[in-house]
């Protein structure tokens, strides 16, 4: 018989489940988009009792697609949106608030007056993170301080804590009936709660941060089998976790020191494996685990989080109705020459990597009567490439490893203006795989090694190919200036701060 391997793929837009066969390739797959919340500025919020029942619904919808049964999958991976933040009852399995989401800022001024209180590295040595709104760890001291009863139930274990891999588990392992609470460590890795070293949680951390130990999960490897599924269908077990970007590292293998890759969702995020130890970064990047299999040393990764690149054009899309679908934005940007002097920065969270400003605002800047949608949709393709150089950049002078080629994937990827542009800008080459759903694959390899599906990692290189390659084709001349000129921009978005 046949078999195959599962991944749930729990997105900030949509959750998938794509089922792959052992060359990778994509046998059924289905998707589900769940409400973003957004009650006032700066807050983000999914209901993950939503995301729950639209796991649930495609994996069931995925498998009848292809006419497959449970018993076809040899074993399921999960990979999610990281750093958003779930806490739920024990006893019941409902949760206590909505999931704060990555992108939220409204922790903001905890964040400030723990930056104020030794600076915003002071905590880097232990988590290779900067102190920031993104990360777990102060999301989660900002609802024990905020949701009625959260902290004293938390401290006596009635409470738990999870990102969404953990939320998953739990419920597919059987919720309040014995649901297994655990998160692997590149998951871990995104709290500020883990000692990047150790891999396991950091006391000092927890006392600094204020946070109960009862309600954390057990840290485990992103390989092995953690246990089975109860529901939605019984007996498959669950052998792979990784967070979304991680995934999308293992997916593209990016096993080897200075293998990077970037994936063009709605942030983007560069990661370029930096091998069996942590690189600081003195260059505003994130030191972060890249994955870990069981039984061998963790490999680590240097990380450029870019918050807004995708969402941008989403932004034009629902907010300014200035295009009806994500893909217009590149009819509209080919029909002008250049940018016509516009910048676009999307700093709508902040700013992420390398700024790291929480008070940076978005701003479009450069116009003149000749500007016209064109320039501005052109201004909105090229922030990501912008961006996306500014943290490889930064990753070339923290590793001090030449990116060679960058390996690109997400929904951007389909934009060849784009696609060219971010080559020109990083006078690199970008190169699109085969399977483009690296984030999935990645999850489903994790899975997929810790249940013999494939040997090891050999088996998964063998499957990755080219589909495209995008060479530099700009004068250098031409790109100093306009990185330049975006620099100006940035620094501008940053002087607004309020
Ligand atoms: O750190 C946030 C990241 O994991 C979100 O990824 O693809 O769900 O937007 P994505």
């Amino acid at each position: 018989m046949t078999r195959y391997v599962g991944a749930i793929d729990q997105g900030t837009t949509s959750s998938r489940f794509i089922v792959f066969d052992r060359a990778g390739r994509i046998v059924a797959s289905r998707q589900r988009e769940h409400a973003q919340v957004y009650p006032r500025p700066g807050h983000v919020e999914h209901d993950p009792a939503e995301i729950w029942r639209n796991v649930q619904a495609v994996m069931a919808e995925a498998l009848e697609s292809a006419g497959l049964a449970p018993a076809d999958l040899l074993s399921i991976g999960i990979t999610n949106q990281r750093e958003t933040t779930v806490i739920w009852d024990r006893r019941t399995g409902a949760p206590l608030h909505n999931a704060l989401v990555w992108q939220d800022t409204r922790n903001d001024r905890l964040v400030a007056a723990y930056a104020g209180d030794g600076g915003r590295d002071r905590f880097r040595a232990r988590t290779g993170l900067p102190l920031a709104s993104y990360f777990s760890g102060l999301k989660l001291r900002w609802l024990l301080d905020h949701v009625d009863g959260a902290r004293e139930k938390a401290e006596a274990g009635d409470v738990l804590f999870g990102n969404i891999d953990s939320w998953l588990v739990w419920n597919l392992t059987g919720g309040p009936e014995g649901g297994l609470h655990l998160t692997d460590a590149t998951n871990a890795s995104r709290t500020q709660l883990m000692d990047l070293e150790t891999l396991a949680w950091d006391a000092g951390m927890l006392s600094a941060f204020g946070i109960p130990r009862a309600m954390l999960p057990a840290i485990v490897s992103s390989s092995q089998v953690y246990g089975e599924t109860r529901v939605p269908f019984a007996g498959v077990p669950i052998a792979g976790i990784l967070g979304d970007q991680q995934a999308a590292l293992f997916g593209q293998t990016c096993f080897r020191p200075g293998e990077a890759k970037n994936t063009y969702g709605t942030g983007c995020f560069a990661l370029m494996n930096t091998g069996s130890t942590p690189v600081p970064s003195a260059c505003g990047l994130v030191t972060t685990l890249a994955y870990k299999l069981d039984g061998q040393p963790a490999a680590y990764a240097l990380e450029g989080s870019i918050a807004i690149t995708g969402a941008l054009v989403q932004w034009l899309r629902d907010n300014l109705r200035m295009i009806q679908d994500s893909a217009e934005v590149e009819r509209l940007a080919t029909t002008v020459a250049d940018n016509g002097g516009v910048y676009f920065v999307p700093a709508f969270s902040g700013l992420y990597a390398p700024h790291w400003n929480e008070g940076a605002r978005g701003l479009i800047i450069g116009l003149t009567r000749y500007a016209n949608r064109g320039h501005i949709a052109r201004a909105c393709l090229e922030a990501t490439a912008f961006q996306t150089h500014e943290v490889l950049e930064a990753m070339e002078k923290d590793s001090g490893i030449a990116v060679r080629e960058l390996r690109s994937d997400g929904g951007m990827v389909a934009n060849d203006t784009l696609m060219q542009f971010q080559a020109d800008i990083l006078d690199v080459p970008v190169v699109r795989p085969r399977v483009t759903e690296t984030t999935a694959l990645g999850a489903a390899y994790a899975a997929g090694l810790a249940t013999g599906y494939w040997r090891g990692t050999d088996d998964l290189v063998r499957n990755w190919g080219i589909d495209r390659r995008w060479e530099p084709n700009m004068d250098a001349a031409e790109r100093r200036r306009i990185t330049a000129t975006w620099g100006r921009a940035v620094q501008r978005a940053v002087d607004w701060d309020e």
